[in-house]
């Protein structure tokens, strides 16, 4: 007959305690468990499926040329301070998959829709609307713009300025 010995018992205490805690530190069971984390593709590649949103983007948003911005004030700037603006006038910067140079990722020279909406390789690749971040607020902004900043434009009414 088999039974528990002590040693076995606080075996099988142990693993339980591991199952349990792979359990709940895996993604719930309906998520993307095998998909890897997303990476920032650039605005283009959202066009295909989101015609309007870019057009929007690109005519009316100041983003959608901000490198430009850094351009036109880099005379006399170290490269250092330059690499200071990329932060928030580039896509993804100093995070997984954004940019890192013009030379390296010139799709993400601007800041573009990931910004806001985060980095879409995921999203873009199945068109899955639970794969992309639409619930914005105003902590959205504040990695760029100061709380001051998104006070005075009111966010609310706002929120469209800038985006689309
Ligand atoms: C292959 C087509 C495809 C591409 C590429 C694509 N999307 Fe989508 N997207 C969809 C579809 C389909 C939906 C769901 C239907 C809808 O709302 O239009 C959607 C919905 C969304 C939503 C709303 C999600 C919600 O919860 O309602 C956002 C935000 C979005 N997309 C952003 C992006 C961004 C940013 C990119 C580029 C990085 C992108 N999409 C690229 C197909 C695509
Ligand atoms: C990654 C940084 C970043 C984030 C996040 C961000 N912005 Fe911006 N935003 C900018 C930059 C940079 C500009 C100025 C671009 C330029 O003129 O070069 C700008 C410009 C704007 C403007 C000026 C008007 C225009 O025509 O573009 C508004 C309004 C704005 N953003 C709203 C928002 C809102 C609302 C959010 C949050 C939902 C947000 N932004 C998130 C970087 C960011
Ligand atoms: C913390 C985020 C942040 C950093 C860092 C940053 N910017 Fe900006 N920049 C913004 C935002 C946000 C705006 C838009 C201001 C607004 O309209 O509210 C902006 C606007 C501008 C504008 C004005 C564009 C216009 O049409 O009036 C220029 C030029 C600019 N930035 C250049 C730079 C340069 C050059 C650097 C680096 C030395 C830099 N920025 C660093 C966030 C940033
Ligand atoms: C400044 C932030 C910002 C940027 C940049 C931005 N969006 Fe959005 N997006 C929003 C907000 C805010 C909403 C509305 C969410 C809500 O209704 O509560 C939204 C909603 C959407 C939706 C849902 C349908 C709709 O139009 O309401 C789609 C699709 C979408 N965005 C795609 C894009 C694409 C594609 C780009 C780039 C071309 C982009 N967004 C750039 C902030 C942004």
């Amino acid at each position: 007959m088999h039974t528990l010995t002590p040693t076995s018992s606080r075996k099988r205490i142990i693993f339980t305690a591991l199952a349990v805690l792979l359990m709940y530190s895996s993604p719930p069971s309906n998520s993307y468990a095998a998909t890897p984390p997303p990476t920032y593709l650039g605005s283009l590649a959202c066009q295909p499926c989101h015609a309007d949103e870019y057009r929007r983007f690109i005519t009316y948003a100041k983003k959608s040329h901000s490198f430009e911005s850094i351009e036109r004030l880099r005379h006399g700037l170290t490269a250092k301070e330059i690499e200071g603006c990329y932060r928030c006038h580039t896509t993804g910067y100093g995070k997984r998959g954004g940019f890192v140079s013009l030379a390296a990722t010139p799709q993400l020279k601007d800041a573009g829709c990931e910004v806001c909406h985060g980095p879409g390789s995921n999203h873009a690749a199945t068109g899955d609307p639970s794969a992309i971040k639409s619930q914005l607020d105003k902590e959205d902004c504040e990695a760029c713009h100061t709380s001051d900043r998104v006070a005075a434009f009111r966010f609310k009414p706002l929120i469209h300025g800038g985006a689309h």
